[in-house]
């Protein structure tokens, strides 16, 4: 995809941290325990961009020194929502760097025939309207699963939504655009495109059952 097909909304977090630790999670040789380690660090470095934008105000503390007018978070509230099982690998990370926000989940498995997602839970707050939603999912495949999410988070009420993925390919990413142009998307990287399998080439490959060590 050349990079004015992009949508505007995509963001691509492409510091060289994020890069070199994706780099050791796509190499195969790569055992679980270090796989979940290097998402959960990168989750942390992805999780500094997309709350790069929440609203701040300013208080008045005193420092040792001084009175000062000081920033601070405006208290949007949050919730951080977890495409199961994969998304779990990006959740702690988020929730470190934004100890306060609520967690939602829903769990989708993708039909391995069709590539369609099935839904079999789904809990969030019933708040969720006024919050910002961040929904993680590390792989941006088909897209199938992402817009079947956030249209069911929409008809839940979510009405500020964004998206972090740390793999994406052209085609999800024009998926969830052409289906949710209002949700803006944070990758860390876009890769090649999508095999028979739908797999992302390069890619990883399962990211699920890397974390899990299930294959
Ligand atoms: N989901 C994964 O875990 N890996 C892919 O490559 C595509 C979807």
């Amino acid at each position: 995809m050349a990079d004015t097909d992009l949508p505007k909304n995509l963001t691509v977090v492409n510091h060289p941290l994020v890069l070199h630790k994706l780099t050791l999670m796509r190499d195969k040789h790569t055992p679980s325990a270090v796989f979940r380690q290097l998402l959960h660090e990168i989750s942390l470095l992805l999780a500094y961009e997309v709350a790069r934008d929440l609203p701040m105000t300013t208080q008045t503390i005193e420092t040792p020194v001084a009175e000062m007018e000081a920033p601070i978070l405006k208290g949007k509230k949050l919730v951080i929502v977890s495409i199961l099982r994969a998304g779990n690998g990006l959740l702690e990370g988020m929730l470190n760097l934004m100890p306060s926000a609520r967690v939602g989940h829903i769990g989708l498995y993708r039909d391995p025939k069709t590539l369609q997602p099935v839904e079999y839970y789904m809990k969030v707050p019933d708040d969720i309207a006024e919050r910002r939603v961040i929904v993680v999912d590390p792989m941006l495949a088909t897209g199938n699963s992402v817009v079947a999410a956030l249209t069911r988070l929409k008809e839940k009420g979510a009405k500020d939504i964004r998206l972090v993925c740390l793999l994406s390919v052209p085609e999800g990413i024009r998926r969830v655009a052409s289906a949710h142009p209002d949700v803006p998307i944070y990758t860390a990287a876009v890769d090649s495109h999508l095999n028979d399998h739908g797999y992302i080439v390069p890619g990883l490959g399962d990211a699920g059952d890397r974390m899990f060590g299930t294959k």
